[in-house]
C-alpha cells in the first residue's frame, strides 16, 4: 500500500535539507520496503530534477528497489576485504546457481540476492547473511546450508 499523503508527507520532510533527494529515497524505501512508482512524479516536481536523472540515482544505489524483495535476502559482501579473500568468486558462483543476477528475486518470490558492502565482519571475509543471520567465512555450503535452514 503505497499512499499518496504518506509520500508527500515524506518529500516535504526532507525538503529542507542540502542534497535531499537521497534522504527522500532512504525514507521511501524504509517506509514503502521500495521507490514506489507513484513517487517518481512528486520527487520530481519537487526537486526539479527530470525522470531520467531520478532512475539514473535509484539505479546507481545499489540499497534503493523498485520491486519488492523476495521473502528471504541473502546478501553477500562485496566491499574490499571480502573481496580480496574470494567473495568475488563466491558470489559469481552462487548467483549461477541460483540463476540470479544482484538484486534479482527467484521466480517463486522465496529469495533475493543483494549486494552489502561490509556487514562488519571483515576479520572472518567473506561475509555473507541470510535475513538476519550473519555468515562469517562464508563458503558455498555455508550459504546453502543457511539456505536450506529457510527452507529454500
Ligand atoms: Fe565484507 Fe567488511 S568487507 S564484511
Amino acid at each position: 500500500p503505497q499512499d499518496d499523503g504518506a509520500i508527500a508527507e515524506i518529500i516535504s520532510a526532507h525538503a529542507h535539507l542540502e542534497g535531499p533527494l537521497l534522504p527522500m529515497l532512504h525514507a521511501l524505501q524504509e517506509e514503502f520496503g521500495v521507490i514506489p512508482e507513484v513517487a517518481h512524479a512528486p520527487l520530481c516536481k519537487a526537486l526539479t530534477i527530470t525522470r531520467a536523472e531520478l532512475k539514473g540515482v535509484i539505479s546507481f544505489y545499489h540499497d534503493f528497489r523498485e520491486k519488492p524483495a523476495g521473502k528471504h535476502v541473502l546478501k553477500i559482501c562485496r566491499a574490499e576485504a571480502c573481496q580480496s579473500m574470494g567473495g568475488t568468486a563466491l558470489a559469481e558462483r552462487l548467483l549461477a546457481k541460483l540463476g540470479l543476477d544482484w538484486h534479482g528475486s527467484t521466480p517463486d518470490g522465496k529469495l533475493t540476492v543483494e549486494p552489502v558492502y561490509c556487514l562488519g565482519l571483515c576479520a572472518c571475509a567473506p561475509a555473507a547473511m541470510v535475513d538476519d543471520r550473519l555468515i562469517a567465512r562464508a563458503d558455498e555450503v555455508r550459504v546453502e546450508k543457511a539456505l536450506s535452514a529457510k527452507n529454500i
